[in-house]
């Protein structure tokens, strides 16, 4: 049998915060994307999101959303979330127990806003707020800029829509598949490092 060490945890650890770091960027990367699920009153809803940012201490990563958007209106009432990674190619989940801040209209909204293309900015024009039930087809972002990008100038409007929300993990869950036995172990906002079964 196999001897797996809290040594060889904390490599597997590192080896993944590398491939997060990596996934803001590249595209074909798995952890790209992932997907956040957050608790209404009734219900838990999922979603697909797309990985920005990454801070190792405390670990936290970064997605941007629109303000008007359930998500955000469920991340405000009750800031506690969950995400989940999955590499297929690699066989590795991660899946973590998270909080969620809102940045609206501060230094950080702004840092990002800057930074943001102006294909991306048209996505925070659209004059529905995400997610209400349209009467007829709608693609929510102004028509004139369906097959062009709006003038930076026309672009601001969308800042008062965009928000950068930061997650920060509070304890993140493992699991590497192997036909000789999985790994699986918890890390908590410490760094401490727990086998958990598998
Ligand atoms: C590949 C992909 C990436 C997405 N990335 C984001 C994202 O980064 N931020 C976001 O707010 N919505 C993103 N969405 C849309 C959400 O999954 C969701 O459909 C939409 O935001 C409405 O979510 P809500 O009603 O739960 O707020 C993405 C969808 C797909 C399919």
């Amino acid at each position: 049998m196999k001897k797996i060490s809290k040594i060889h945890l904390k490599k597997i650890f590192k080896r993944e915060i590398k491939f997060l770091i990596n996934g803001i960027t590249d595209i074909s990367n798995p952890y790209h994307f992932f997907y956040l699920s957050t608790k209404t009153k009734k219900n838990i809803v999922s979603r697909t999101i797309v990985l920005r940012n990454l801070d190792e201490n405390p670990l936290a990563i970064y997605f941007n959303a629109d303000y008007r958007s359930p998500k955000v209106k469920q991340l405000i009432s009750n800031n506690l979330c969950s995400v989940l990674f999955y590499d297929n190619k690699r066989k590795i989940q991660l899946r973590a127990n998270c909080e969620a801040f809102i940045n609206y209209n501060n230094n950080i909204s702004k840092k990002i806003w800057i930074k943001t293309p102006l294909q991306s900015r048209k996505c925070y024009m659209g004059k529905y707020a995400p997610s209400i039930n349209l009467k007829e087809w709608h693609p929510n972002i102004p028509i004139e800029y369906l097959k062009k990008d709006p003038q930076k100038k026309d672009s601001e409007s969308g800042y008062d829509n965009f928000t950068v929300v930061k997650i920060i993990i509070n304890n993140l869950d493992i699991l590497e598949l192997h036909h000789d036995g999985h790994i699986r172990f918890n890390v908590d906002s410490d760094k401490n490092f727990t086998f958990v079964a598998p």
